[in-house]
């Protein structure tokens, strides 16, 4: 089977890290991105037996999830042999609706055949839900004590208007984490500001990661993104910089508005 992984570039002249691709809208954004993914699904099927994916929350990704879900060129997607992963999570219950999973519930695994074993919401409410989800991870990875991270296949992530991704918030506690997978951290300028989220060593192993910015609010932060590059990653205060994957591939899904073209 061959794998069509290599995304066009559009003349963009974005300094980002990693790839770039621009579609010239919304619509074809999704539909370029939702064919990667099946990519990635399908390569890792083929390779590991298994797709372990990680998705954020937010607000832009939800027509992303209802693509795969309704177009039938996805339905050759491996569901059954996927493991679903949350990037980060709000510290609330799971019947409210700020709550990424269940948003992601609704908009996606309500409908899809991965057996419920194989979805792995944060338990939030519960006390130490870091050290619950790592363990969670360790499981499904077969993972023994003293392992390094598990590599994610494919890793969806947004970005905040302040460059913050996952709920890694600029001079936030979880930026200098190093020595762990998932942490509790608190973001000053979000609601709700406690959130439990994966760490960049967990992120930066991945084998793909994808950051989808749509629409003229998020070009700020891009420009800000390719602005900061030219004098190399700040974490601290640009935390999309601190994606950066250690044997993996990184690249921008961004529509022309976004991409300020
Ligand atoms: C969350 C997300 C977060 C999100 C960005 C962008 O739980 O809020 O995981 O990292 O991706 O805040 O959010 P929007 O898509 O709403 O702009």
């Amino acid at each position: 089977m061959t794998y069509d992984l290599n995304e066009p570039a559009a003349g963009h002249g974005l300094d980002l890290p990693g790839e770039v691709h621009v579609a010239k809208d919304a619509e074809d954004l999704y539909d370029d991105l939702a064919l990667v993914f099946r990519s990635y699904a399908l390569k890792a099927d083929d390779e590991r037996g298994v797709f372990h994916v990680a998705l954020s929350g937010g607000t832009t990704p939800w027509p992303f999830y209802h693509r795969l879900l309704i177009d039938p060129r996805f339905r050759e997607i491996p569901w059954e042999r996927t493991h679903i992963w949350v990037v980060d999570e709000r510290r609330v219950p799971d019947d409210d609706d700020r709550n990424n999973f269940k948003s992601l519930r609704g908009s996606l695994l309500e409908d899809i055949p991965t057996p419920p074993s194989q979805v792995h919401p944060m338990m939030v409410m519960r006390d130490d839900p870091a050290g619950l989800y790592e363990a969670e991870l360790r499981a499904a990875f077969g993972l023994a004590g003293g392992d390094g991270p598990p590599r994610m296949d494919f890793v969806l992530l947004g970005m905040g208007r302040d460059c913050h991704t996952a709920s890694l918030f600029p001079h936030s506690d979880a930026i200098h984490v190093a020595d762990r997978w998932i942490v509790v951290n608190q973001g000053p300028n979000v609601t709700p500001p406690d959130r439990v989220t994966m760490t960049y060593p967990l992120l930066n192993v991945a084998r793909q990661l994808a950051v989808l910015c749509v629409g003229s609010k998020k070009a700020g932060a891009i420009k800000r993104v390719a602005e900061q590059m030219k004098s190399g990653p700040d974490p601290v205060n640009v935390p999309i910089t601190g994606i950066q994957p250690t044997d993996g591939g990184l690249t921008w899904y961004l529509d022309a508005d976004a991409a300020g073209a």
